[in-house]
């Protein structure tokens, strides 16, 4: 089997990867290049890790965040989906994976996104929460003014985001700091309500509660 951190030296991943942010940053969207896969596939392994699932599993959860996003290089719309297929032919292509894990690579990679995705599977819902919880400033691409636009301004706000997971309660913790002379909790929700809720769905997959502090206050 293939590891998560052999396909970390594996250039034309990357070269994919970085032409998919290209295509977004030419759309105006916010960061999604290789800092924020790694951040996906870096805390997708972590939840899988905490919550004692077997190393295959943590191995693959890495993988698909790695790869989740690429789909980008064909669309926006239905990226999830597109990304799935060729990720299938990347890694088929280089006969280390079983038809088992290329299956959950494509169930992972094509039910990432809230408005078609079903994370039903362990390694689909931890590459879901970690996705979804990567909201920082570091992914906003302007520097000028940011306040015109909601998602920029509530991005820019997040100057720390992180997970936590307490394997004995059973609980997934989205931990954020807000600058609230930026941006605040009202408008958090006013566009990430329906992310959040696929982190409850994906963390009920877990066995686990899905809870939110932002600033040190437990919602
Ligand atoms: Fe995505
Ligand atoms: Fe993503």
């Amino acid at each position: 089997m293939i590891s998560y951190k052999d396909l970390l030296k594996d250039r034309r991943i990357f070269y994919y990867i970085e032409r998919a942010d290209y295509f977004l940053k030419n759309m105006g969207y916010t960061y999604h290049g290789t800092k924020h896969v790694v951040w996906v596939a870096g805390h997708a392994r972590m939840i899988l890790e905490k919550l004692h699932y077997p190393k295959r599993d943590v191995e693959l959860a890495g993988i698909a965040g790695l790869l989740h996003d690429i789909g980008n290089i064909v669309c926006r719309h239905d990226h999830a989906q597109a990304g799935a297929l060729l990720a299938y032919q990347l890694l088929k292509e280089k006969n280390v994976l079983t038809e088992e894990d290329l299956t959950d690579l494509m169930y992972a990679i094509g039910n990432h996104e809230s408005d078609t995705g079903v994370p039903v599977t362990p390694i689909a819902a931890a590459v879901v929460i970690a996705d979804k919880s990567h909201v920082s400033r570091n992914r906003v691409r302007k520097d000028g003014n940011i306040k015109d636009d909601i998602h920029d301004r509530v991005n820019y706000s997040i100057y720390y985001s992180n997970i936590e997971v307490d394997s004995e309660n059973k609980l997934i913790k989205l931990v954020l700091k807000i600058d609230t002379s930026i941006s605040d909790i009202l408008e958090f929700f006013s566009i990430f309500k329906e992310r959040m809720e696929m982190c409850r769905r994906a963390s009920k997959v877990l066995g686990c509660k899905f809870r939110i502090r932002i600033n040190g206050k437990d919602l």
